[in-house]
């Protein structure tokens, strides 16, 4: 019998893909550039299922069933170009091809039309979980045609994590749209990271206690509405001992933050269509500023010992109501950084003509991927409520769990501009709900400033129309 799906690229991500599939019943043809890749998979775990291994590409597409269904699971860009390239040459039309790697979702636009002319269906396919995830159960997000879903959804279904009885994967739209909310989730990713470092900086320099209690706090807080994979993993990272010193791990690494570059498209992507995602920018930038030492050394010789200069300790007067300001901040700025997050899924949507359902995305990241958590769950109640929410920030629950945690948020950001403790995320995201719900905004006088020095008009509050004062001149006012 003919496989029912392949993968190419076996590496680590392929492979833990190819064996859930295995596990869950599918005959999995496997394929590597390297032959020595599929040959260990076999060795190693042939006896999780059924595969069918070959060594060439022609091979491995003369081994699947019709129509063929192939996951390219290979490094983004330029790797993925050629595998496509290759396969194209040896499909059929109505075969499938998957790309499951974190590809940028316009790539994967491009690859569907020019596969798509060939008679060929691409299925750009964003997969959340790490390592862990694509073997035992990830978030899946195609894109794609509905077509190519019917065939794949089915599968994609039974391997997905699942939540309640529902599986973490759903057709997210076409073409593009599976990467595009990928990218989005990696961007809350950033975010949501960001948010938790600057909880421990405050915990840690603000209170002064040690990397052990912080983990402490993080597992207590993971009882209740914080309740995520990161705020679990976080705890268990703070608790960790380096053993070649013996000291909290956190205190031998580095403190520069790495990234593939999935924040960074998601902060381009975000400012091309005018959404602000203040929280995952300022987590995307944090990590861009901790990678200048150069920078960084400058400044802690020239600043350090100045009047100017931060008192970083003894600042938190009471430390039980500290620790919960600190919770209370970090949920009330998540929840900003998720309805930024969500915002920009229905601005990609409209603006690509996805028709992405917001409420099935917090539906599919309540398991598997990296940012599940139990919050999201009431992301998915919101919208089933009213799918044309404005903002989450506006829907009940969150507007009340965001007004109940204002007064800690506000005493947490005070403390940390006290301390010399930057809290970029926590602060720009309480600036961005500031902002909103301000009947006002200076904005007027900007309007005035561009007015003034380029005459580019501007409205006013009490009739239709633009206008131009005549600033050089007399002072009068023109319809323009
Ligand atoms: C996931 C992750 C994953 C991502 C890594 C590294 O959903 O499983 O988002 O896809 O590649 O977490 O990302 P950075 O190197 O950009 O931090």
């Amino acid at each position: 019998a003919r496989a029912q799906i392949g993968v190419t690229g076996l590496s680590v991500m392929g492979r833990n893909l190819a064996r859930n599939l295995a596990r869950h019943g599918y005959r999995v043809a496997l394929h590597n550039r390297s032959v020595g890749r599929t040959r260990s998979l076999v060795a190693e775990h042939g006896d999780e299922g059924d595969f069918v291994p070959s060594e060439s590409m022609r091979e491995f597409v003369d081994s699947l069933s019709r129509p063929r269904a192939v996951i390219v699971m290979v490094k983004a860009g330029a790797a993925t170009d050629e595998v496509i390239a290759e396969l194209t040459g040896l499909l059929e039309p109505g075969d499938i091809v998957i790309d499951c790697g974190n590809t940028h979702f316009t790539d994967t636009i491009r690859r569907e039309k020019d596969l798509a002319a060939k008679g060929l269906h691409f299925v750009g396919t964003g997969v959340s979980g790490g390592e862990e995830g694509a073997l035992n159960g990830p978030s899946i997000m195609p894109g794609g045609s509905v077509e190519a879903y019917r065939t794949l959804g089915p599968i994609f279904e039974t391997i997905a994590a699942q939540v309640d009885g529902t599986p973490c994967a759903v057709h997210v739209g076409p073409d593009g749209a599976g990467h595009f909310v990928k990218m989005v989730h990696n961007g809350i990713e950033y975010a949501d990271m960001q948010l938790i470092a600057e909880s421990y900086d405050l915990l840690r320099s603000g209170l002064g206690a040690s990397p052990a209690q912080i983990a402490e706090i993080f597992r207590e807080w993971n009882g209740g509405e914080l309740e995520s994979f990161l705020i679990e993993i976080t705890a268990n990272v703070l608790a960790h001992t380096d053993a070649a010193t013996g000291k909290p791990f956190i205190d031998v690494v580095a403190d520069r933050a790495e990234q593939k570059g999935t924040g960074r498209w998601t902060v381009q992507s975000a400012l091309d269509l005018g959404i602000p995602i203040t929280g995952i920018a300022e987590a995307t930038f944090a990590r861009s500023l901790s990678g200048h030492t150069d920078q960084r050394a400058a400044a802690q010789r020239v600043y350090h010992g100045r009047a100017a200069d931060a008192e970083p300790t003894g600042v938190v007067q009471d430390p039980k109501q500290f620790v919960e300001d600190v919770r209370n901040a970090l949920y009330a700025s998540k929840i900003v950084a998720y309805a930024q997050g969500f915002d920009h899924i229905q601005a990609g949507s409209e603006e690509y003509g996805w028709d992405i359902d917001r409420g099935a995305m917090a539906t599919i990241w309540r398991g598997g991927c990296i940012i599940r958590a139990r919050f999201l769950d009431r992301i998915r109640e919101a919208y089933a409520e009213n799918d044309a929410l404005e903002s989450l920030l506006v829907a009940p629950y969150f507007a009340d769990a965001v007004a109940a945690g204002a007064d800690s948020w506000r005493r947490v950001i005070t403390t940390a501009v006290r301390a010399g403790i930057p809290t970029p995320t926590f602060s720009s995201s309480l600036a961005y709900l500031d902002a909103l719900r301000r009947p006002r905004l200076p904005a007027a006088l900007i309007q005035g400033l561009r007015d003034d020095f380029g005459a580019h008009t501007y409205q006013r509050v009490d009739r239709p129309g633009s206008f131009h004062t005549l600033w050089a001149g007399d002072g009068s006012e023109v319809e323009a």
